[in-house]
């Protein structure tokens, strides 16, 4: 007999054909979220867990589910889980790390341009006919090329970033609790620098740190204030990292030039005087959002779980 699994959300043909040769699984929903209760319900007869960045799996969820071998994460990040839980139960959690990393880090790009050039501003000024012929001065964007780059967490993504901005002929600095080796600060061409002076005299910001208790509202109302005038922040790590109600206010008195979000303090839901902000560029969490990457999380998040649901160590365990 094949081992049951939960998918709480439908995925992608692809990874379902897979896994329906190893697995016999449960589809949760389609087109919408579980509920913490419908996973509750679902999970009690599961040895397997496909989960989403929606789902919320805590103590109760693991409580539920005493057949529970394996939690496989369909995403790089997995603050959604609380892996130490899982970790004392005996559970083996994974992610999808590797496979998103350009991916998100050309999305970073595209949200750096986007604010600096206003690109949605201009585009939406474009179809509402207001385009009257060239002028001077019309959008006045703000320059790219040969500022400073500011990277918060130099990770895989954070290091994509980097060597993206070498095309722009930036200087880029960066912040982490770990300093990379001088080979690889030769290769990004990246300077380490304390936070407090990565935000206080970079042109644009750039966030690339994982969600933990130390990372919660690393960017408050106090880091926005060190921030130049001019100066860009992109989030496209986690919303919880920046202070959300605290930005902004801060884009609201013009305390900085913009900012660029793809995620946020308690999505999909958004501060809502943000909206009707135009110094910000708002997306909705597609930093991996292309078919070919997303296809790459869907099918790793699936070997993953088969691998461990066999007995194997599957590739992305998080370490016990
Ligand atoms: C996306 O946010 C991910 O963690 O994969």
């Amino acid at each position: 007999m094949k081992p049951k699994i939960l998918i709480t959300r439908n995925i992608l043909p692809e990874a379902l054909q897979y896994l329906k040769e190893h697995v016999d699984y449960e589809i949760g929903a389609t087109g919408r979220n579980l509920t913490k209760k419908e996973i509750i319900e679902k999970i009690k007869d599961k040895e397997g867990l496909y989960s989403l960045l929606v789902d919320t799996i805590d103590k109760d969820v693991i409580n539920a589910a005493p057949l529970l071998k394996i939690i496989a994460n369909c995403a790089v990040g997995y603050n959604n889980i609380n892996i130490d839980y899982a970790h004392k139960k005996g559970i083996m959690v994974t992610n999808t790390p590797g496979v998103l990393t350009e991916t998100t880090a050309d999305l970073t790009w595209a949200l750096i341009f986007a604010v600096a050039r206003r690109i949605p501003q201009a585009d939406k000024f474009t179809r509402e006919k207001k385009y009257k012929g060239w002028e001077l001065d019309l959008f006045l964007g703000k320059e790219i090329t040969g500022k400073q780059l500011g990277i918060i967490g130099m990770g895989r993504i954070g290091k994509a970033v980097a060597l993206r901005s070498k095309a722009f002929k930036m200087k880029v600095v960066y912040s982490d609790p770990v300093r990379l080796s001088p080979e690889e600060e030769n290769e990004y061409q990246a300077s380490f620098v304390t936070l407090e002076k990565l935000i206080s005299s970079s042109d644009i910001i750039t966030m690339h740190t994982a969600l933990t208790s130390e990372t919660f509202h690393l960017i408050s109302k106090k880091e926005l204030k060190l921030m130049k005038k001019d100066a860009i922040l992109v989030n496209v790590s986690r919303g919880e990292v920046v202070d959300e109600k605290a930005l902004a206010d801060a884009l609201e008195k013009n305390q900085i030039w913009g900012a660029g979000l793809d995620v946020y303090e308690n999505e999909p839901e958004i501060e809502s005087k943000l909206i009707n902000l135009d110094n910000v560029v708002l997306l909705p969490h597609i930093g991996s959002a292309t078919y070919e990457t997303r296809l790459k999380m869907a099918m790793t998040a699936a070997e993953n779980l088969v691998q461990g649901l066999k007995g194997k160590r599957p590739k992305n365990l998080i370490a016990f």
